[in-house]
């Protein structure tokens, strides 16, 4: 089956074709950092607008790529949550018209089951098989969770952040350095050079007992630690360490929670994905410790942790096999959760 994707959900314009829920034919995505930059973070009001500017060049450019005719698709998705509901909208709105007017199914998928089965995809056309139950490990800008997969549809989350999801913390602390936005990447690259050991930050919560996460107050930590250097006049305080040091806070406590979830769910497969999956430190040490535990790890292909539609019209296309579809009348749901509370 041929499923058209399209994601809207924040500040990324994408389309994918996507072959029986495996085989990607292409993955557009329309980047808006540079216009959201000037503001150290995303503007709804000017995502909104650019998403409607876009989105027809886009799902043109996803199916010139894909070397396929718009009446060939047999299915049209987009994401309809979580997220900025006027961004939601337009990918919505979009894939509903293409729906009605091809007479196809219209399918409307949460964002955070893209991200949770993304790692399947992909892989340079060998792709690895699905099998359940695994524990999945879903770190973004805006979420960060651990969920016990037990098949397409059935999902336990186990854990999830109590305030601020860990791509929001990178951002947060790029800001404070003064690395503009978004900061994950920039902290990923100064941390290359830097001391993990040179600044002992807080590991919150890895003690706590359950899945949950917080990063706010390693945040604050950050910001105390760089008032107190600029207070006794050491403005030199090296941002290569503190990165390195900030990170491997993140890090650790990611890496230890999702082992210690899966031990208490006895998975044999880990997986990861969301853009903070692209983490450098992240993908190592969490590659080791699976390795001495003795799990399998898949993780997303970094092309595919950051937001797509790839991983849109995948889980689309599983829910299809299901026998499932939404009415054309489905409404967006920006606070829309993985699984019933
Ligand atoms: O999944 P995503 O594209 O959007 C959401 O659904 O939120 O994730 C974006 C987040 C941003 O917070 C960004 O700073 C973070 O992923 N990120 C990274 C890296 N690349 C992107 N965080 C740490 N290290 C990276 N290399
Ligand atoms: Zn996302």
């Amino acid at each position: 089956m041929l499923v058209l994707g399209i994601e809207t959900s924040c500040d990324e314009t994408a389309a994918a074709v996507v072959r029986d829920g495996r085989e990607i034919l292409s993955n557009v995505v329309s980047s808006q950092i540079e216009l959201h930059r000037p503001f150290g973070g995303v503007v709804p009001e000017i995502a909104s607008r650019q998403h409607l500017r876009f989105i027809d060049q886009v799902v043109r450019q996803a199916l010139d790529a894909a070397g396929v005719a718009i009446d060939q698709i047999e299915a049209v998705c987009a994401t309809r949550g979580p997220g900025l509901a006027t961004s939601l909208l337009i990918g919505v709105s979009t894939a509903k018209a293409i729906a009605a007017a091809r007479k196809v199914p219209f399918l409307g998928v949460n964002h955070l089951e893209g991200h949770l089965l993304s790692p399947f995809l992909g892989h340079s056309g060998t792709q690895a098989p699905m099998y359940f139950p695994f524990l999945s490990l879903i770190v973004s800008g805006g979420h960060t969770m651990l969920v016990h997969v037990r098949a397409v549809g059935d999902y336990e989350v186990l854990g999830q952040t109590m305030d601020d999801a860990a791509g929001e913390a990178f951002d947060k602390v790029a800001k404070l350095l003064g690395l503009g936005y978004p900061g994950g990447p920039a902290i990923d690259q100064l941390a290359r050079e830097g001391n993990p050991t040179a600044i002992d930050f807080p590991r919150s919560m890895l003690h706590s007992g359950d899945f949950h996460f917080s990063f706010s107050g390693l945040k604050t930590a950050v910001m105390y630690y760089l008032k107190k250097q600029s207070a006794i006049g050491n403005r030199q305080s090296e941002p290569r360490d503190l990165c390195a040091s900030f990170q491997e806070a993140v890090v650790d406590v990611l890496v230890e929670k999702t082992i210690a979830a899966a031990r208490a769910k006895t998975v044999q497969l880990i997986t990861a994905s969301g853009g903070v999956t692209c983490n450098t430190r992240l993908r190592e040490k969490l590659t080791a410790a699976c390795q001495r535990s003795g799990f399998r790890l898949l993780l997303a292909e970094a092309k595919l942790c950051t937001d797509n539609a790839a991983m849109i019209a995948a889980v689309a296309d599983a829910h299809l096999q299901r026998g499932h579809h939404s009415e054309l009348t489905l409404d967006v749901e920006p606070n829309l959760a993985l699984a019933p509370a």
